[in-house]
């Protein structure tokens, strides 16, 4: 009889702190169920608000969302929940939404649920802008994307798509521009009837998307779930999701060989994605390329993983790495300025945690230089007929950069103690577009020539610009 009671009473001992455990998490879920659900989907993956989950908001200050879901957000369909939710309540609500979503599941029927083809009526008149030097400008603050005449500086139109961090495509003739979202949200908007076409949820979570250059398929690479979705871009109706097994690094439109070229952030595969036949060809590289860009002549992919340690240089020919050389704190490629000089091609990067822009050359794949610079920056560009390199540092200042002598030979400061950041040439390189990357932000433009302030646009948190012949992402 004794031994029963003290072994009942052990395994009350032994399972109390897990029982606790376990009764907070559901306690954060079901009150999450009864309050936040029908704006944030029963599995946290956005309905109306965005997504609450690990990938998206993991990384927020338990303070911030706390403030967030007490006191509401202005101006917007988030409630406060100051006088229906306990302190105690919000904070088992915030632990549970930082969790991530288990197996997250979006299949067509999900996607085609969320499809909307819209009646919008366009603008009237029609403006006829120099569609060639044509810019979208992402104003990440109030999730639009702006339509801007490159000629006159004016702003035409603009489209709401949620939660975005840059990426918009054109299609090759600029007839159609694709808007896509953190949250998976893809906007259609057409640039000769000036309206927006149609919307759809591809995804939970997205990295990046790439359109075929026909104009004919978007693919939409996601990281919730992991998968390319293929989307006819006429019906905006999927036609096709690819899954990924792994975490999609980037995705990238070929254009000599019909095909998307696919890198993964924890897989050492590229994989090439032939958009009529479907047919995908892996092949194996020396490590997970979470950034990549390749060389203008399409034959050469550099690629770097997330631990930035090497540069590895994929023949898209023969399928195999041709060389690797040692990187510098995480080299950012996407954001490569590429340019030619003197007959020979350069590619000159920054790195996310070294305030070096290095200069390599193409093809021999040897590091020329490592400009020193005064902060971290993310962003190099440059423009053909000019003769300098403009590099964003992670501060109030752009730096720029001679191609010659790859010296720093100036800089513009948009707005003292105010971060700026992304640079965008116009179609002729005589002017640059420099984002002030606040709140109260702007996009400001340079006479690239005389470094002197032609305007200033005021937008809230300007994350990037993209002109329809420059386009580098
Ligand atoms: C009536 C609809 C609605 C309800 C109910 C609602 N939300 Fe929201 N929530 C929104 C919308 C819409 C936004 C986005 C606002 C904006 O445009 O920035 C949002 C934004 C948020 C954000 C900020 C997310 C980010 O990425 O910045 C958090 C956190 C949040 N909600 C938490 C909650 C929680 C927790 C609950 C339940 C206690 C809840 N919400 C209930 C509509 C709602």
């Amino acid at each position: 009889m004794k031994r029963i009671i003290y072994c009942a009473a052990f395994m009350l001992i032994l399972s109390a702190p897990l029982n606790a455990e376990l009764i907070t998490k559901d306690y954060g879920k079901d009150l999450y169920r009864q309050n936040c659900s029908s704006c944030h989907h029963p599995e946290r993956y956005g309905v109306s608000g965005p997504p609450l989950i690990a990938e998206t908001i993991g990384k927020r200050k338990d303070a911030e969302l706390t403030e967030t879901i007490k006191n509401g957000l202005p101006s917007t369909n988030m409630p406060s929940f100051k006088g229906s939710l306990k302190d105690e309540e919000i904070a088992a609500i915030v632990s549970y939404i930082k969790t991530p979503a288990p197996s997250p599941k979006w299949e067509t029927k999900d996607i085609l649920t969320t499809r909307a083809i819209s009646d919008r009526k366009g603008l009237s008149p029609r403006p006829k802008p120099d569609m060639t030097n044509f810019f979208m400008v992402v104003e990440g603050g109030k999730g639009d994307v702006h339509f801007m005449d490159g000629d006159t500086f004016t702003l035409l139109d603009k489209a709401h798509v949620g939660a975005i961090h840059g990426g918009p495509k054109f299609d090759n003739k600029l007839m159609n521009a694709y808007l896509g979202g953190r949250d998976g949200w893809v906007v259609k908007y057409d640039l000769t009837e000036w309206r927006e076409v149609g919307r759809l949820r591809a995804g939970i979570n997205t990295r990046n998307m790439a359109v075929s250059t026909d104009g004919k398929i978007l693919a939409v690479a996601n990281t919730l779930p992991e998968n390319i979705v293929l989307i006819n871009t006429e019906t905006l109706e999927p036609t096709r999701i690819i899954n990924l097994e792994g975490k999609v690094g980037a995705i990238y439109t070929l254009k000599s060989k019909e095909v998307f070229v696919i890198s993964f952030r924890d897989r050492a595969e590229v994989w090439f994605l032939e958009w009529n036949s479907l047919i995908i060809s892996k092949f194996q590289v020396d490590q997970p390329f979470s950034d990549f860009f390749i060389e203008p002549g399409e034959r050469f992919l550099i690629g770097t993983s997330r631990e930035g340690k090497q540069l590895s240089i994929l023949d898209l020919e023969s399928r195999k790495i041709t060389k690797s050389l040692e990187g510098e704190g995480m080299p950012h490629l996407a954001s490569a300025a590429i340019y030619k000089d003197d007959g020979k091609m350069y590619a000159a990067f920054p790195h996310i945690e070294a305030p070096t822009l290095t200069v390599m050359e193409l093809y021999k794949w040897s590091v020329i230089e490592n400009v020193k610079l005064k902060g971290t920056g993310f962003f190099a560009r440059t423009h053909d007929n000019i003769n300098t390199i403009w590099i964003d540092t992670g501060s109030d200042t752009i730096q720029i950069v001679d191609k010659r002598t790859l010296k720093i030979v100036n800089e513009v400061v948009p707005a003292a103690g105010k971060k700026a950041m992304h640079i965008e040439f116009t179609k002729d390189g005589k002017y640059a577009l420099v984002s002030i990357w606040e709140n109260d932000g702007a996009v400001v433009i340079y006479d690239t020539a005389t470094l002197k302030e032609i305007k200033r646009l005021p937008f809230m948190k300007p994350v990037g610009k993209y002109n329809a012949t420059n386009k580098k992402y």
